[in-house]
């Protein structure tokens, strides 16, 4: 038995230190954090059962991390530890519990903060001047980046503040926000690069850069949570150090809380929960601190972490599963997608079994196949990713597709990456093609959906696209769960979209490369369909905006007969297809559905409403699947709830001006 659980211990040891290197060095993890956590758990589990296996090297007694030979070493003031970590609000307050217990005192204010998902840094300050700037290392000795720090735009060179301390030795975390990841990786893999698999290691890789233009220009930033050693200066609280470090020109969190009760740590910690897709910047956890910094320093230190403070970590937003299947779906265009169906997973609390894999290059970058264990990833928002393959179940590589899975027809590869099938009659294509015809910003026929759409194909109403607009009364009301009011509405949709203007018509068409945006800009110039069926490249590309591939591709699909049948049977049912060219109100929000939830703190909730009308979106007072966007102030609500459960997407007022900026 001993034997055994020496075994298991050496066995955890030897996989703790070879994650820390991939996480700490690499940048690159293998596992998640839950997973990472479970190890650490049960080694400090087997440790604690049998002392006698515990030794100093083990990754239990020291802070995980790492020092290359890139940089120079700095030591730290005093260690830069850790923090132990809880993973649920009754651990979060037996320790709260534990900490009252141990002073002897219930009344203690405890401040909770958001555990930010970057990287740590110290930085040094000397007569008021930034001296050196170090990673976290080792805990002991970190690398010195000064001259890297000194490019993020909110660190102060100088404190600015009369009388600084002499020495102010602060810590804080170094991250890029979601947006600027976005971007970044944007940008990376429009140069053929290797993209980042999250923000934290983004913030990571570009802070310990060689090239400072790198790390300058990757827009990181950073938030300042705790101290080393200072001299000529004291502080009461934690609350007191944090409003001096804003005096003294640092950025603080909008997001602290200093709570009086053990209820109030609860109830903050919930509001962070939901609160959490809606900052700017990602956070994995919040952190429990006790309030007064003599108290901190009667509770004390461990090896590893302070005893006066606690992460709680939220539930894991990354986690393994094994692929069982890679789908392959036909869209309207004849491009073929794969998804990736999985073991079931919980990520964030939300059970996932599929994620797209994009294309077949994705299939290929990834080297993934049926049977490999993959890592997953719920990033800042809704939709769940595959990072990559952690344990392959074989050599063989996913078998490329040779017809379409729909029409069995042959299929083409294109760029490397696509595959489509270029078979007119194709039953997918079809089908695709009528969700995106009769969908809200295109023809807009309310009420008709995808089950609509399957049981009107299969009764063989539906073959071409202008059937739509000849269904009649008796077609619907044979149909599942139709009655005559339902029959009435559908209808009337039907004859309302018939209106629609020509540029939603060209946008409904799918024509490649036209998207919502240059279906308005042909139209406007055109006028009308007469005019667009005359005209030919050269017409086209003299449109400023338009370039050679968009005005080939209208080019091509007004040249094809079945076009010309197309648009004389929608016109012969009486489709409308002429462009009303006056000038429009300015429509960047372009039909879009808002709904205002919370207290908005730059506007009321009247100037919100104008400002979106104004922008040409529309207003409704709840959450449903029509919404395009929750806008959230303070103050979460039950709206926020809905909206989460449909996968609506939530912003809040920054996002907001920027959708309008744009
Ligand atoms: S207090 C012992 N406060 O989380 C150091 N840390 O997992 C006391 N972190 O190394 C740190 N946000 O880099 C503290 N509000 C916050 C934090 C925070 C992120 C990082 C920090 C620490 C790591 C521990």
């Amino acid at each position: 038995m001993q034997q055994e659980i020496k075994i298991r211990i050496d066995y955890l040891k030897k996989e703790i230190i070879y994650h820390d290197n991939l996480y700490y060095n690499k940048n690159s993890p293998k596992i998640s954090d839950g997973e990472y956590d479970n190890l650490v758990k049960e080694l400090e589990f087997l440790e604690r059962k049998n002392p006698f296996f515990l030794s100093r090297n083990s990754p239990t007694q020291k802070v995980p991390g790492y020092t290359s030979k890139l940089f120079k070493y700095v030591k730290h003031s005093s260690p830069m530890l850790s923090l132990s970590n809880t993973y649920s609000q009754e651990e979060t307050v037996k320790w709260c519990e534990k900490v009252e217990k141990n002073l002897n005192d219930k009344s203690i204010k405890f401040i909770v903060e958001p555990k930010i998902d970057g990287v740590s840094a110290c930085l040094t300050y000397v007569g008021g001047i930034l001296t050196t700037g170090a990673t976290r290392g080792d805990g002991k000795v970190g690398e010195d980046v000064t001259l890297n720090i000194k490019t993020i735009k909110n660190i102060p060179h100088r404190l600015q503040i009369d009388n600084p301390p002499s020495f102010f030795d602060l810590r804080g975390e170094v991250y890029i926000d979601k947006l600027d990841f976005k971007k970044l990786n944007e940008k990376i893999l429009e140069l053929g690069g290797q993209k980042f698999a999250n923000p934290r290691n983004a913030a990571s890789g570009s802070l310990r850069q060689k090239k400072l233009q790198v790390t300058s220009e990757r827009n990181l930033r950073l938030f300042v949570h705790s101290f080393g050693k200072i001299y000529g200066r004291q502080f009461e609280t934690q609350f007191d150090f944090l409003h001096y470090c804003k005096k003294c020109g640092f950025q603080l969190q909008d997001d602290l809380k200093i709570c009086s009760s053990l209820k109030e740590v609860v109830d903050f910690i919930d509001v962070m929960i939901s609160k959490r897709n809606l900052l700017p910047y990602e956070i994995d956890g919040l952190v429990v601190k006790i309030n007064n910094l003599k108290l901190q320093k009667k509770m004390g230190w461990s090896s590893k972490s302070p005893r006066w403070a606690i992460a709680f970590k939220f539930p894991a937003k990354q986690a393994t599963s094994i692929l069982k299947k890679i789908c392959v779906q036909v869209g309207r265009t004849g491009v073929i997608t794969p998804t990736a169906i999985f073991e079931p997973v919980t990520l964030a609390g939300v059970k996932i079994s599929r994620a797209t894999l994009h294309n077949f290059k994705e299939i290929v970058h990834l080297n993934i196949n049926e049977g490999d264990t993959i890592l997953l990833e719920r990033a800042g928002d809704v939709i769940p990713k595959i990072i990559k393959v952690v344990k392959k179940a074989s050599i063989g590589v996913f078998a490329t597709l040779q017809n379409c899975p729909a029409c069995f027809s042959k299929i083409v590869k294109e760029k490397e990456v696509t595959y489509r099938c270029i078979n007119p009659e194709c039953p997918a294509q079809f089908r695709e093609h009528l969700i995106h015809f009769v969908s809200r910003n295109a023809m807009n026929i309310k009420g008709f959906g995808k089950a609509l759409i399957d049981q009107l194909i299969k009764r063989k109403k539906l073959q071409v696209l202008a059937d739509i607009y000849n269904l009649t009364f008796n077609d619907f009301i044979k149909l599942d769960l139709f009655k005559e009011k339902k029959t009435y509405s559908i209808l009337k949709a039907i004859g309302e979209s018939k209106k629609q203007p020509l540029s939603k018509l060209l946008f409904a068409f799918g024509i490649r490369h036209i998207g919502e945006k240059t279906s308005e800009i042909v139209a406007k110039k055109f006028g009308n369909m007469k005019a667009l069926l005359k005209a030919s490249v050269e017409d086209f590309t003299k449109i400023c905006e338009i370039g050679d591939v968009i005005a080939e591709s209208l080019n091509f699909f007004f040249g094809k007969e079945a076009v010309h049948h197309l648009i004389d049977s929608l016109s012969n049912v009486g489709v409308n297809m002429i462009e009303d060219r006056k000038e429009q109100l300015n429509n960047k929000l372009n039909n879009k559905v808002f709904v205002l939830t919370g207290q908005l703190k730059n506007f009321t909730r009247e100037e919100a409403k104008k400002i979106i009308r104004s922008f040409g979106g529309r207003i409704r007072s709840y959450v449903s699947t029509k919404t395009d966007y929750l806008i959230t102030g303070s103050n979460l609500s039950l709206k926020l709830e809905q909206a989460e459960k449909l996968n609506i997407k939530i912003i809040d007022e920054m996002e907001f001006i920027r959708l309008i900026e744009r």
